[in-house]
Formats: C-alpha cells, sequence, structure tokens
C-alpha cells in the first residue's frame, strides 16, 4: 500500500480509517472519496487530498484511481442493515453495482481492493455459537445478501483475474467519532451518548440477544492489518470472521453502570430490529483470522466501556 482511495470517507468507519491510513502512509497518499451531501470537513479536510466519488460512477472512481495513481481501494461504501431493509434496491445498487465498479476499476488498474463484510452475512440457520470461518451463509436481510454476494464476487475477482481483494467480516462497531446510522448494533453506541449525557436509556433489543461487537481501534487495526499481510500465508480472502468482544444488552449496561452507578436503562423491543438480530450470530470464532494474519484485539467489554464513556465526556 502506497496511495490508498477510501470510498466511503466520511462514514462511520471511513472518517476514523482515512485518518489513520493517513498517520501511517502520509496524509498525501490517502484520498478521501465522499459523496454530494457527505463532503469532508475539519481535519479530515484539511490534512490530506479529497474527491468527489460515487461508487456507482465508474468513469469518475477510474479517474481518481489514475489521477493519485491509487494502488489500493478500501471500499466502505455502504447502507447498514435496518435502512437497507426499507431500500433494498439502493443497497443492491451500492453494495453490488458498486463494488463491480471497483473491482473493474481494481482490474484494469491494478489495485488492491478492501470491502468490509459483516456478522450481517450469516443468517439464522448458520451456527450462533463459534460461528466457523466456513460455514452456511443464508441472510435473510438485504444487507446481508450484499454481503454475501459481495464475498463472493470478491473471491471471484481473486481467482479469475488475480485481483488482490481482501476482507473481514466486521461485527457492530463502537466508536465516539462518527455515529452510526441505520444499524442493528447501533444500540452499543446510542447507550453511551445516554450515559454520558446522565438520560435514561430506552433499549431497542431484547435482554439475552448477544451479538459480537467491536472498538472502533481495533476495527481499524483489522483494516489496515489484513491489507499488510503476507500474501502467501492467506488461505481465506473474503472475508475472515474477527471477534473481540461478544454481549447482550444486560451486560453492557452492566459494565457502564459500573463506571457510572446512576445510569438506567429500559427496554422497549423494536421488531425489525430485534428480527434482524434474532438471525446473527452470538460470537463468531476468529481463529483463521489469527493464524492466517495475526489478528489479534486489544479492547474488551470493560477497556471498551471505560474508554468510551471518557473519550464521549471530553467530545460532549
Ligand atoms: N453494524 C452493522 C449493522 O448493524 C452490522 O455489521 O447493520
Amino acid at each position: 500500500m502506497n496511495k490508498i482511495f477510501v470510498i466511503g470517507a466520511t462514514g462511520q468507519i471511513g472518517s476514523e480509517l482515512t485518518m489513520e491510513l493517513r498517520k501511517r502512509y502520509g496524509n498525501d497518499n490517502v484520498v478521501a472519496g465522499y459523496i454530494t451531501g457527505a463532503e469532508p470537513k475539519g481535519i479530515l479536510k484539511e490534512s490530506g487530498p479529497s474527491a468527489l466519488a460515487d461508487i456507482t460512477d465508474r468513469n469518475a472512481l477510474a479517474a481518481i484511481v489514475k489521477k493519485y495513481a491509487i494502488d489500493t481501494i478500501y471500499n466502505l461504501a455502504a447502507l447498514l442493515s435496518v435502512v437497507a431493509e426499507s431500500k433494498p434496491s439502493l443497497a443492491w445498487h451500492i453494495g453490488i453495482d458498486g463494488l463491480w465498479n471497483v473491482l473493474e476499476v481494481a482490474r484494469e488498474c491494478g489495485c488492491a481492493v478492501f470491502t468490509p463484510s459483516s456478522i450481517g452475512s450469516f443468517g439464522p440457520e448458520t451456527p450462533a455459537i463459534n460461528t466457523p470461518q466456513d460455514t452456511i451463509q443464508r441472510p435473510r436481510t438485504m444487507y446481508g445478501v450484499t454481503k454475501v454476494t459481495g464475498e463472493l464476487l470478491s473471491d471471484y475477482y481473486f481467482h479469475k483475474y488475480g485481483v488482490d481483494t481482501r476482507s473481514v467480516r466486521f461485527p457492530g462497531i463502537i466508536s465516539y467519532v462518527t455515529p452510526p446510522g441505520g444499524g442493528t448494533t447501533d444500540y452499543a453506541v446510542d447507550i453511551f451518548y445516554y450515559a454520558v449525557k446522565g438520560d435514561d436509556f430506552i433499549c431497542p433489543i431484547k435482554p439475552g440477544t448477544k451479538m459480537d461487537m467491536m472498538y472502533m481501534p481495533d476495527a481499524l487495526h483489522a483494516a489496515i492489518q489484513i491489507m499488510e499481510a503476507e500474501p502467501a500465508r492467506l488461505i481465506h480472502r473474503n472475508a475472515f470472521n474477527i471477534a473481540s468482544m461478544s454481549f447482550g444488552p444486560e451486560e453492557i449496561y452492566e459494565a457502564i453502570k459500573g463506571l457510572k452507578p446512576d445510569f438506567k436503562m429500559s427496554y422497549q423491543i423494536e421488531s425489525l430490529k430485534q428480527s434482524i438480530a434474532d438471525t446473527w450470530p452470538d460470537c463468531l470464532d476468529d481463529s483463521c483470522a489469527r493464524n492466517e494474519w495475526d489478528w489479534c484485539p486489544r479492547y474488551d467489554l470493560q477497556s471498551m466501556s471505560k474508554d468510551m464513556l471518557e473519550k464521549l465526556s471530553l467530545k460532549l
């Protein structure tokens, strides 16, 4: 990786990944791709180059890749699971037609490509506990359908054309910087905003509903480490299970309450979110990532909760 193009650079993951890549590879070597209405601001805008990059416009992507002599593309454009259920056709257009554009440009220009998959790529028939790397993937959401298709298409481009595609299956990602929008796991971010403001939190997910989650620093580390991994060691490519913590709402509540004893939470279940969460695994087995590229997360529920509360208190 020398010259990097981040598509979706102002989104939940992109806004932090772009800055992390600039720290590592140099400000001028990381281009922040954005769409109209989500222009970069502040340090993201000022620290390096940016370009209007609609993933559905293949010519625009190719022009940016050529202009900046890009060798690696981080494709972070996507609709999250809940919003994708209300706009399935747009979710497909961005997730799959968009990915096809990225892969074609990568094939023509010799770029490596990272396109995240998700715990949402699994479904109700998948073993829910210690979900294996290679297992049944029959998701019931459009988000999941695009993620499985994306994994297959990325593997296809690797085997057929030699495009260096690599990916991880992200859990719900928790961060104090850019809030997620329209995901099933968003509650695990929202809960911290309520706790820091001193408000009671109404949880949309039932107690006992376990899902994999990850603190943003570990997610960024995974996205960079997989692209830097020694290719000869990779048996898998699209996409690796990664994991660091798995909890239900009552467990994250207890972790926060341990640090903020007055914090209160009640439940008002949102049926769409609950029905999606019920089809996702409880906890993934990430041993292939550990063996093939030394994946090792740094945060668990306790250390993440402590850091989130500290950082969010400063921010708010
Ligand atoms: N955070 C995503 C969602 O909830 C899952 O990867 O949609």
